[in-house]
């Protein structure tokens, strides 16, 4: 996959252009980044581990694999359809975790998907299975792609970098970021209120930052509640930074037996 997509890269380090030689991408200025067996690179090789481990991204794997945000991608991939044409068809999943969304937004629709992390875990885990998508480790901090090179942007529960997502996009680009709203998993935060410090949340800040940056074209709420098993409660309680601190393994979830999902998608081009 790489080979068809490599003009999309840029070093890095230098900002140069990338050639394949054998297993590993060379820029002009000798700056070398390998090829893994399956088929990912690796642009940030110092990164040190972080709150995102292995473990956390397999409990997220479950709970995509038990359909708790498949509402989520029938949202986006409507989305998606309605404000960029069919012959834009370059994306980018900044912090795209283990590729749930890389993968399946926009199923039916003829892409270049391109989804990086910090986390070297997730990335491993994305690049599993059907070579769909291209995953590569790499930070937001100065995303390994060229000036203008995607047309679509997912910024997904992830920090965002609005001068990179600038540089990165086209001129007509758009960011599709989703944050969580006050209601998002609202069950698990009440079961461990005890132990947080603040249990409520409110999405206030982020989205008086999203409008400083972006010229929205358009803004709505994603809710809804759904019954789900005790081990999707167990794992998505792991996985959820909202529960950051909190050890899930001593906290009795027995009462929660249905989630709320509560989710702001903001769509718009960076100012
Ligand atoms: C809450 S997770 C969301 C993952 C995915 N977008 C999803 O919703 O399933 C945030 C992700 O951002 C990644 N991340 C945090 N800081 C980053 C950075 N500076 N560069 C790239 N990825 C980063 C983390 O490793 C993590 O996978
Ligand atoms: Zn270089």
């Amino acid at each position: 996959m790489i080979n068809t997509i490599l003009p999309l890269f840029r070093c890095p380090l230098c900002g140069g252009e990338f050639e394949k030689r054998d297993s590993s991408l060379v820029c002009a200025k000798r700056h070398t980044f390998d090829i893994a067996r399956q088929g990912s690179v690796n642009f940030v090789p110092q990164q040190k581990e972080s709150f995102y481990k292995k473990e956390l991204f397999e409990s997220r794997a479950k709970v995509f694999e038990a359909g708790v945000f498949a509402p989520v991608i029938d949202v986006l991939t409507r989305e998606i359809d309605r404000h960029v044409p069919k012959d834009r068809p370059v994306l980018l999943d900044a912090g795209c975790g283990e590729g749930y969304y890389t993968k399946a937004v926009c199923a039916q629709r003829e892409m270049t998907r391109i989804g990086f992390d910090l986390s070297k875990e997730a990335v491993k885990l994305a690049a599993k299975g059907p070579k769909t998508s291209f995953f590569c480790a790499a930070d937001l901090k100065n995303i390994p792609l060229a000036d203008h090179s995607c047309d679509i942007l997912l910024d997904i529960f992830t920090p965002a970098n609005y001068a990179e997502f600038a540089r990165v996009l086209a001129p007509d680009g758009v960011v599709f970021k989703l944050a969580p709203r006050a209601g998002y998993l609202k069950e698990l935060r009440r079961a461990a209120e005890h132990l947080l410090r603040r249990s409520e949340y409110d999405g206030g800040q982020v989205e008086q930052y999203v409008k400083e940056k972006m010229d929205l074209i358009g803004q709505l709420a994603i809710t809804y509640t759904l019954p789900v098993a005790p081990e999707t409660v167990y794992h998505l309680a792991r996985m959820t930074p909202m529960l950051a601190g909190v050890d899930v393994d001593a906290l009795d979830l027995s009462a929660v037996t249905q989630i709320t999902i509560d989710e702001t998608l903001y769509i718009g081009r960076v100012k």
